[in-house]
C-alpha cells in the first residue's frame, strides 16, 4: 500500500506513491500551501514541519526516514537564507512512508492576519495581486508566438490562469525582463474575485525578492489615514496620516459643497489638492517602511460620498441638495493614476468600496464589512466617531444606516483649547465632586497630573491643549461633579464653590490647567466649548434614535464605538455626554478603526470585495436630512444626558449631581448660583 500523508492542522488525508514531493500530495488534496515559485526551491513559502514518532490518534508511527533526506536544493537554500528547525522545503521533500505533516500559518496562502481588537473580524489572505513565478519557452522561429502569447500559454500551464492580458506599460519590459531571467520571470497576476479578465500588472526577471504591497486609505474629511500591507501577509508595514489639505476650502463636508457651489472651478481645487495628498501619503509611507514604493500595486479607498466624489474629480453639488444622488454607488475598480496616485507602480489598481447613500459612505460600509452587523444576533449599534458620524444599526435580519452632521467639535476642532490627539494635549480628564479639582493625563505620558514625576515627564511635548477625548471626558466629568447642569450651563465661582468656574463675560469657564505662570497656556472649557459639544453630540444621539424609531425599539442590546477617535473615548464618559443611548457599560465597545480595518479586508482579501457589494445592496438607508422626527429628536438630545430618554443604566453607575445654573438654560449663569444637594 501507497504510504499514507496527514496534513495538519486541516486534518486532510491521503496515499501517495513513495517519491511524491509534499507540494504534490498537499496540492492533490486542497492543502493550504502556499508557492510563488512553482516548486522551484527558490521561493521557500512552501515549508511545512514534518512530525516523528507514535500518534495513536492517527493510528500512525512516523519513521525518521519518512521523508527524503535533504536534497543540494535545501541544503543551498539554509545556507544562504537559512530554513528554521525542523523545517522543510514542501517542493523538495518527497514521501518515502507514512508521515504527519504540519503546515505551520506562514506557509498557508489564505492564514489569517492576527487582529487587533476582539472585536474586527479577522482577515483571511486572498489578495487580487499575487506574484507567480514562471518558466516560459524560448522563441522558435518555426513556430512564431510573441513573447507575451508564450507568457501566457506558461501562466495557464503551470499557475492554471487563462486569458491572461497585459497594458502597454508591462509590454514594454517583457523582452528585457524575459531575456534577463533566462525565460523566467516573476509576474504580478491582478485576479478580482469574480473575474475572468486577469491582468498582469508586473513582470521582473527571475525571482522577485521584493515583494508585493498595498495601501488600505481611510480618507476621512479632517485626517487620511493609510497602512502599508504586505500582500503576501497581511502585514502592516507602516501606518501613516496626515490632515485633510481640503480643510483650507471648508472644514465639514456641506461647507466643502458650498465653496463647489460658489465659486467656479472650486470642486476641481479640492480635487488637486487631495489627489496631491494621497500621491505623497504613499511616498511617505513607502519611505517610512523602506520599500520601493514602484512596488505597491494595489490601493483600497473607503471615504463618505463627498470625499468620494471630490477624490474621483466628480463635482459633489448634488450631494448637498435632496435627494442627494450619488453619481455611482456601485463599487469601483480603476487605474491608480486615474486619480493622480502615480507615485506607485504605474500599473496599480484602485479598489473603492460601495457606498451606501448621498450621505453614508463607502467609509460606513467598511464599517460594515469590519463588524458584520449583519452576522450578529444582538441587535448592535455602531457609531464611527467623525465630523460626519456613520451609524449603523442591526442583526441579522434587518441593517440600518444613517450619518449625521457631527461637525469637527469631536476632533478637537471649534473647542477653545482644542487640539489635534498629539503628544501634549490633554486625552483624560477626571475632576474630585467634592474639591472640584480636576488631574488629567497627556498624549505621549502615562502619569497622571497629580503622579510624582509627571512636570519632569511632560517637559517635552508640555500641556498644550485638549484633543476629542480629553473634551468629551472633560464635560462628563465636569457634569458629574456638578460644575455643569443638564442644560448644559456651566456654573459660577460661587454657585459651585471653586474659583476654577471663571466670569467670562455673561457665562464661565471652568479651569483645567493653568501654566501661566512658567509662560505656558491656560487652558479653559468655555460655555462656548460646552455649546459645540452639546450640538455634535446631540446630531449624533438623533441619527442613532432615528434608526431606533424605524426599527421600532427603545434600547439597543450592543454599542460598538468606532474610527480612530472611538477608539479613545471612554465609554461611561460618553453615555454621561448621552453621546450614545443608554446601555450596560459592559456592551459598549471600541472597534478602533473600523473603517480601516474594512479597507485592510478588502485590500487582502478579494471575496470580502463581494461580501460588501451584496451586503451594501441589503442596507436600508435612512435620510437624516428629510425625516421630521431628526430635529425633535436633536433638541432633546441637547440635554446632558437627555431632556426625556431615561438612561437608567447610566444612572446606577454614574448618578448625575441635580444642578440648575440658569432657569432659562439660555447661556447666562448670572441668575444662577443656586445648588441642589446631590442625590445619592
Ligand atoms: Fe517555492 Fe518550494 S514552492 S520553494
Amino acid at each position: 500500500m501507497d504510504p499514507l500523508v496527514i496534513f495538519t492542522p486541516s486534518g486532510k488525508r491521503g496515499r501517495f506513491p513513495v517519491g511524491t514531493p509534499v507540494l504534490t500530495a498537499a496540492r492533490q488534496l486542497g492543502v493550504d500551501l502556499d508557492s510563488v515559485c512553482g516548486g522551484r526551491g527558490i521561493c521557500s513559502k512552501c515549508q511545512v514541519a514534518p512530525s516523528y514518532g507514535d500518534f495513536p490518534k492517527h493510528g500512525l508511527t512516523v519513521s525518521d526516514g519518512a521523508l527524503s533526506a535533504w536534497n543540494e536544493v535545501e541544503a543551498r537554500y539554509d545556507r544562504v537564507k537559512g530554513l528554521k528547525e525542523g523545517r522543510r522545503l514542501g517542493c523538495q521533500a518527497t514521501v518515502q512512508s507514512d508521515i504527519v505533516i504540519d503546515v505551520p500559518p506562514e506557509s498557508q496562502v489564505h492564514r489569517q492576519v492576527v487582529r487587533k481588537a476582539a472585536s474586527t473580524r479577522p482577515i483571511t489572505m486572498d489578495p487580487a495581486t499575487r506574484l507567480c513565478l514562471v518558466e516560459v519557452a524560448e522563441p522558435d522561429m518555426h513556430e512564431p508566438a510573441g513573447d507575451l502569447e508564450r507568457l501566457r500559454a506558461a501562466l495557464a500551464e503551470q499557475w492554471d490562469v487563462t486569458g491572461v492580458t497585459a497594458p502597454l506599460r508591462v509590454l514594454q519590459n517583457l523582452q528585457t525582463a524575459l531575456r534577463k531571467g533566462n525565460w523566467q520571470v516573476s509576474v504580478a497576476v491582478h485576479r478580482p474575485a469574480g473575474s475572468d479578465m486577469p491582468v498582469i500588472l508586473g513582470v521582473w526577471p527571475g525571482f522577485h525578492e521584493g515583494g508585493l504591497y498595498g495601501l488600505a486609505i481611510d480618507l476621512g474629511s479632517t485626517t487620511i489615514a493609510a497602512h502599508l500591507c504586505d500582500l503576501s501577509d497581511g502585514r502592516v508595514l507602516a501606518s501613516s496620516g496626515l490632515m485633510n489639505p481640503q480643510i483650507r476650502f471648508g472644514e465639514d463636508l456641506m461647507s466643502r459643497v458650498s465653496y463647489s457651489m460658489m465659486n467656479p472651478g472650486g470642486d476641481a481645487e479640492m480635487t488637486r489638492a487631495v489627489q496631491e495628498a494621497l500621491a505623497s501619503l504613499a511616498t511617505e509611507i513607502a519611505a517610512e517602511a523602506e520599500i520601493d514604493p514602484g512596488l505597491i500595486f494595489e490601493t483600497v479607498i473607503v471615504c463618505n460620498p463627498v470625499m468620494h466624489h471630490l477624490l474621483l474629480g466628480i463635482d459633489p453639488v448634488e450631494l448637498g441638495q435632496a435627494p442627494f444622488a450619488l453619481a455611482t454607488s456601485g463599487s469601483l475598480t480603476f487605474a491608480a493614476d486615474e486619480i493622480g496616485l502615480t507615485t506607485i507602480a504605474p500599473t496599480a489598481r484602485v479598489y473603492m468600496l460601495p457606498c451606501i447613500a448621498g450621505h453614508v459612505g463607502a467609509d460606513a460600509a467598511a464599517v460594515a464589512l469590519s463588524e458584520a452587523p449583519d452576522k450578529a444576533e444582538a441587535l448592535t449599534l455602531i457609531v464611527d466617531v467623525g465630523t460626519n458620524a456613520e451609524i449603523l444599526l442591526g442583526d441579522q435580519s434587518k441593517v440600518l444606516a444613517c450619518s449625521s452632521p457631527t461637525g469637527p467639535a469631536f476632533e478637537g476642532a471649534q473647542i477653545s483649547a482644542g487640539q489635534r490627539a498629539a503628544p501634549g494635549a490633554i486625552e483624560r480628564v477626571e475632576i474630585d465632586p467634592a474639591s472640584k479639582a480636576p488631574r488629567f493625563k497627556v498624549i505621549g505620558c502615562d502619569l497622571w497630573s497629580d503622579d510624582p514625576g509627571f512636570t519632569e515627564a511632560t517637559k517635552d511635548s508640555g500641556i498644550t491643549g485638549i484633543c476629542g477625548s480629553g473634551i468629551i471626558e472633560a464635560v462628563a466629568e465636569m457634569r458629574m461633579a456638578g460644575i455643569l447642569d443638564a442644560s448644559g450651563l456651566i456654573g459660577s465661582a460661587e454657585a459651585v464653590g471653586t474659583p476654577r468656574c471663571e466670569a467670562q463675560g455673561r457665562t464661565h469657564a471652568y479651569l483645567l490647567h493653568d501654566a501661566s505662570a512658567e509662560g505656558g497656556p491656560r487652558i479653559l472649557v468655555t460655555q462656548g466649548d460646552i455649546r459645540a459639544i452639546q450640538l455634535a453630540k446631540s446630531a449624533l444621539y438623533a441619527g442613532a434614535r432615528l434608526l431606533m424609531d424605524h426599527r421600532g425599539v427603545e434600547r439597543v442590546d450592543r454599542v460598538v464605538l468606532a474610527g480612530a477617535f472611538g477608539a479613545h473615548i471612554s465609554p461611561k464618559h460618553a453615555m454621561v455626554l448621552g453621546m450614545i443611548p443608554d446601555a450596560k457599560l459592559d456592551n459598549v465597545t471600541s472597534a478602533g478603526n473600523a473603517a480601516g480595518h474594512g479597507a485592510r479586508m478588502a485590500l487582502c482579501n478579494r471575496a470580502a470585495r463581494s461580501e460588501i457589494e451584496a451586503t451594501v445592496g441589503r442596507i436600508e438607508k435612512i435620510e437624516t436630512a428629510i425625516e421630521p422626527k431628526f430635529q425633535e429628536h436633536f433638541v432633546n438630545a441637547n440635554a446632558i444626558p437627555h431632556a426625556t430618554d431615561p438612561f437608567p443604566e447610566l444612572s446606577r453607575i454614574a448618578p448625575l449631581p441635580q444642578v440648575s445654573f440658569g432657569a432659562s438654560g439660555g447661556g447666562g449663569a448670572e441668575n444662577g448660583g443656586r445648588r441642589r444637594r446631590r442625590r445619592a
